[in-house]
């Protein structure tokens, strides 16, 4: 077998030799040539009922299956230790598949361990999609679990506060039930949710995975049977990721593993200025000792990542500070190539319950690739003059 870098160069790509490419094909069409009615209408069935295509068979329509965006599927779920992954418009639009599903299964009832990343937190509250949730701490998990339990949430790091979860732990206290791991802020390279017993691995691929922030997508990895589940209700759903990103996000899974580690290390460096500073109340960051009081940075997860949050003495001071970035630019998102800030209570995780949203003093950065110097200073200089 392959190295994890390896493959994440070559993932997706088997069938490139064959026809006669290099580089990833870009198919565009939104409808595929038939044989005959009879054919055409066994393909249907098929991918309609979350299979995928038979060799030689058509595709039909591209919102049943579409080969650039199989590549990147094919590519992900290698990456994941995965039988199968099945990709859509955006992470939400994942979230919303499984969460479907899930409904579909019969049984709506969804154990949630907080924090999470504002959306999802607001598609559970809310129960839009049919789902019945109890949020609770990562030790609450067994107690909530109901005989309509279809699903655990978790993130892990989670979005905003980088908090830590044991997901071999997670899942012996879901006792059966499939739990979901949102691993976006790991990625693949630094953690594999499946390999510790998790049932699905959820990813905003807007973020590490395309790694530019100009693609958005989102994909689950998990086995043949939710694969097929998710199809059939993307297919149904039509929330479906198009060859455009999907060609991206494909091509952002070759510079994955340099990306994550070189991002991390800048990380590192800069939690340590921003650790030190006077004005700074707490950084965390899983690199921090007190950031990982599990110990499961190099166990579970093989580095600490690339996010971290700080906490400013006020909510003003937390709110200003964004605004005096020079280097740095003030956005939501993450995971890309440039250094992003923001303020997860007045902006992500805004829709959240007043009683589980991030303090308001907190402000969360995603550390790219620019000189971890400059990307220090830039934030001392913003927290400094926004005082
Ligand atoms: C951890 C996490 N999961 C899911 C999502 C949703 O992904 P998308 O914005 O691609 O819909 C986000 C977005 O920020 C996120 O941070």
């Amino acid at each position: 077998m392959w190295g994890p870098d390896t493959q994440a160069v070559h993932a997706g790509r088997d069938d490139l030799t064959e026809l006669g490419v290099h580089a990833l094909p870009l198919d565009l069409s939104t409808t595929a040539p038939l044989t005959d009615v009879e054919a055409g209408g066994l393909a249907y069935e098929r991918l309609a009922g979350g299979g995928v295509p038979a060799a030689g068979a058509s595709t039909v329509y591209q919102r049943l299956w579409n080969p650039t965006v199989g590549r990147f599927e094919q590519g992900l779920a290698l990456l994941e230790h995965a039988e199968e992954a099945v990709s859509f418009a955006s992470g939400m639009a994942a979230m919303a598949a499984v969460l479907l599903a899930v409904v579909a299964g019969g049984k709506p009832h969804v154990v949630a361990v907080r924090p999470l990343y504002g959306g999802t937190d607001h598609v559970l509250a809310t129960g839009l999609l049919g789902t019945d949730v109890t949020f609770v701490s990562p030790d609450g998990v067994h107690a909530a679990l109901r005989p309509d339990t279809g699903l655990v949430v978790a993130e892990t790091p989670a979005n905003p506060d980088l908090r830590l979860l044991d997901i071999a732990v997670l899942v012996r206290a879901a006792d059966g039930v499939p739990v979901l791991v949102d691993n976006t802020f790991a990625t693949p390279v630094l953690q594999r949710p499946l390999d510790h017993g998790a049932a699905l691995v959820l990813h905003s691929a807007t973020k590490f995975i395309g790694g530019h922030g100009d693609a958005m997508g989102g994909v689950v990895a998990a086995d043949a049977d939710w694969a097929s589940r998710l199809r059939r209700v993307r297919a149904v759903t039509g929330g479906l990721l198009g060859p455009w990103p999907a060609y991206l996000l494909h091509r952002g899974l070759a510079t994955l593993p340099v990306r994550v580690r070189a991002q991390q290390d800048n990380a590192a460096k800069v939690a340590a200025a921003l650790a030190g500073h006077e004005a700074v109340a707490r950084v965390l960051y899983p690199g921090l000792p007190e950031g990982d009081p599990l110990g499961l940075v190099g166990t579970q997860m093989a580095g600490s990542g690339s996010l971290l949050s700080l906490e400013l003495a006020s909510a003003g001071h937390a709110e200003r500070m964004p605004a005096f970035v020079r280097l740095a630019t003030h956005a939501v998102s993450l995971g890309g190539v440039d250094t992003l800030v923001q303020h997860p209570a007045g902006l992500t995780h805004r829709p959240v319950a007043a009683d589980a949203k991030p303090h308001a003093t907190m402000l969360r950065v995603s550390v790219g690739l620019e000189d971890p110097d400059d990307i220090a200073a830039d934030l001392v200089q913003a927290i400094e003059a926004s005082r």
